[in-house]
């Protein structure tokens, strides 16, 4: 099919994120990638500082992970999880204890982020309704926030921006202190945190968990808050019987500087989700972990068990590639590398803060962003990046770069060039 073909044939016929049937955006056809780069089929080359919505921290097409996607295609692609067990979901659990703070000891094997955020929702009202609670069923959460698509998930994500009114009735209705004010350096005060203990103080025999993405919140506004905030929401936990859920689906895996957020804090969940660079971004698997008392909790119930199973839990592929790339993660100077991005990062974006259009710039690991005053024009602005020859994909006011660790400084700096001549326009 020639390329034209392709691309209306698209338009006609599917959906993309976030995309309107009538007159959708354009979605560039990309025939492969390589590295840092994404190939599309006109031959042009342009430097991911997406990775793949932030997934692909070891870059695309790498031989190690491929070379662990092919030897489990050649032994086993799938098997159901009901009753069965393999090798490549427990060396994946084995490394996942290792990595992740220590009371969490039982995981779940979810098929994607949303999904793990489900999960860890279940977990939550289950462990209460096991232990003779069932009124504690509602969940306290910040503004901003973002933790996926399906209807569990987008009930704790930012209700103006994860548009509730639309699903109104049919959602459920939870409990939402203001967005953390605290900036990720700022000098601590304890008013920031009053919100959230009014609301704890006045329903904990109503709540059942906490949910927070642990010092960056991604997709619901790119904002950095202060790790003093977690270790308050922690300490009240503990004091109102309330379960802490940390959505690590976005930060895990090293994107903050820390292999996961909650470090910078020096505080354990008990619940906690990752996803997205779990593969290394080569396939779609996430995890649900909880402690011991969440999970012997749960399962002393009436119910007498987790109630969730799906089709490709436990997937072996997925967990294949997943324990090569955390391998691949930690036997690299990944810490290093985001270091030395978070550096090139502040230096070389700090100067758009003079730009009049731009409201804030804010660096922290592997992450840069660029918040307008006002919305970006999604449509002119992606065609400007990829006439310079990179993909970066805004949304909102923010115009931010998530690139893979293995990126180099010349191509980061290609990133942070392109976004300093678009936004100085705007
Ligand atoms: C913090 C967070 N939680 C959950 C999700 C949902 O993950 P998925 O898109 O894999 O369902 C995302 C996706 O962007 C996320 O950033």
């Amino acid at each position: 099919m020639a390329i034209d073909g392709l691309t209306q044939f698209d338009r006609e016929h599917i959906w993309h994120p976030y995309t309107s049937m009538i007159g959708p955006l354009p979605a560039y056809p990309v025939a492969s990638a390589e590295g840092v780069r994404l190939v599309l089929e006109d031959g042009r080359e342009l430097v991911d500082g997406m990775a793949s919505w932030w997934c692909v921290i070891h870059g695309y097409n790498h031989p190690v992970l491929n070379e662990a996607a092919k030897k489990q295609i050649d032994t086993m692609s799938h098997v159901m999880f009901g009753g069965l067990t393999h090798r490549p979901a427990v060396e994946l659990v084995r490394r996942l204890l290792e990595i992740t703070p220590e009371p969490l000891q039982k995981v779940f094997l979810a098929d994607s982020g949303s999904i793990s955020v489900e999960v860890a929702i279940k977990m939550a009202i289950q462990y209460w309704y096991s232990l003779g609670r069932p009124e504690k069923r509602k969940l306290l959460t910040v503004r901003s926030g973002y933790h996926g698509d399906t209807f569990g998930a987008m009930a704790v994500c930012d209700p103006v921006t994860g548009m509730h009114n639309i699903f109104a009735g049919i959602l459920p209705s939870h409990f939402f202190a203001d967005a953390p004010a605290c900036g990720f350096n700022e000098p601590w005060d304890d008013g920031y945190v009053q919100g959230f203990r009014d609301l704890m103080d006045r329903h904990q025999d109503e709540i059942a968990a906490v949910i927070l993405e642990p010092v960056v919140q991604g997709a619901g506004g790119m904002r950095f808050y202060s790790p003093e905030y977690l270790r308050q929401v922690r300490k009240l936990c503990d004091e109102h019987d309330v379960l802490l859920i940390l959505d690590e689906i976005a930060t895990g895996f090293g994107r903050t500087g820390k292999l996961f957020a909650c470090e910078y804090a020096g505080i354990s969940p008990d619940i906690m989700c990752v996803g997205k660079a779990l593969t290394g971004g080569y396939l779609s698997l996430a995890a649900t972990l909880a402690t011991e008392n969440v999970a012997y909790g749960i399962s002393s119930g009436s119910a007498g068990c987790l109630m969730h199973g799906p089709t490709f839990m436990g997937n072996p592929l997925a967990c294949s590639v997943a324990a090569a790339s955390i391998d691949l993660l930690l036997s690299g100077p990944w810490e290093e590398r985001v270091a030395k991005m978070e550096t090139q990062l502040k230096t070389e974006l700090s100067p758009c803060m003079h730009c009049p259009g731009v409201a804030d710039v804010r660096v922290l690991g592997a992450i840069g962003v660029i918040e307008m005053i006002k919305p970006v024009d999604m449509a002119v602005i992606q065609k400007q990046f990829v006439e310079k020859g990179v993909w970066i994909r805004p949304f909102g006011k923010l115009v931010y770069v998530m690139p893979p660790y293995i990126i180099n400084e010349q191509d980061l700096g290609l990133l942070t060039r392109s976004m300093s001549e678009v936004v100085k326009d705007l």
